[in-house]
C-alpha cells in the first residue's frame, strides 16, 4: 500500500548536506533507482494515482527521466523528454524559468505534444515549483493539457504546489 511504499522510499533516500553548494541539502535518489522492484512499485503508484487517464508522459531532465521512463513503460504511454537548453535538435519550444540562483531554460520538441492530449509531468523532486511551472507552460503552448504532476518528493515550505495549475499533484513523500 501507499504507506509501505512511502516508508521504503524514505528509507532509500540519502540526504547529502551542502551539495552541490553550501546550504543545499541534496536528496540522492540513486538507491531508489538501483532497485528494480522499488522503481517499478513507484512507477505503478504514479500511474495509478491518475488512473491511467493520460495520453503521454513528459519527463524532466535529468533525474525525472528515470522516473518518467518507468511510468511510461508501466502505463504503456509514449514518453516525451523536457530537456535543458541546447540538448534537443529542433524545432523546439522553450520556456525560461527562475532557479534559486539565476535561471534556466526547458525545451520540448515542437509538435510532439498534440492539442487535446492529457499529459502527466514526472520529476523526482518538487521544490519551488519553477521547473514544473515551466513544463506546464510548454504543455499549454502545444495545446495539450497537464492532467497531473507526479513527483517522488515534495519539499515542504517552498510553495511549489501553489505555483502550479489546478491539476492534481501526486507526491509519494512527505505523506504527513
Ligand atoms: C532539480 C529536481 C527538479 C528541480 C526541482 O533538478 O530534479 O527538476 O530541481 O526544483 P524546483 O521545483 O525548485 O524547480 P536540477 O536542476 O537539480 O537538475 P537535475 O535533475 O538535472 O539534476
Amino acid at each position: 500500500d501507499h504507506q509501505r511504499l512511502a516508508d521504503l522510499i524514505r528509507d532509500n533516500i540519502r540526504t547529502v548536506p551542502d551539495f552541490p553548494r553550501p546550504g543545499i541539502a541534496f536528496l540522492d535518489l540513486c538507491p531508489v533507482f538501483s532497485q528494480p522492484a522499488l522503481l517499478g512499485a513507484l512507477a505503478g503508484a504514479m500511474s495509478d494515482a491518475f488512473a491511467g487517464a493520460f495520453d503521454r508522459v513528459l519527463a524532466i531532465e535529468a533525474r525525472g527521466f528515470v522516473v518518467g521512463t518507468a511510468v511510461a513503460c508501466h502505463a504503456g504511454r509514449p514518453l516525451v523528454l523536457a530537456r535543458k537548453s541546447g540538448k534537443l535538435p529542433g524545432p523546439v519550444d522553450s520556456v525560461r524559468y527562475d532557479l534559486e540562483y539565476g535561471s534556466a531554460e526547458l525545451q520540448v520538441q515542437r509538435d510532439v505534444l498534440r492539442p487535446g492530449e492529457r499529459v502527466i509531468v514526472v520529476d523526482d523532486v518538487l521544490a519551488t515549483g519553477g521547473t514544473m511551472a515551466a513544463a506546464d507552460e510548454l504543455v499549454r503552448r502545444s495545446g495539450a493539457a497537464v492532467a497531473g504532476y507526479a513527483v517522488v518528493v515534495t519539499i515542504p515550505g517552498l510553495g511549489g504546489e501553489g505555483r502550479l495549475g489546478p491539476a492534481k499533484v501526486f507526491s509519494v513523500l512527505p505523506t504527513g
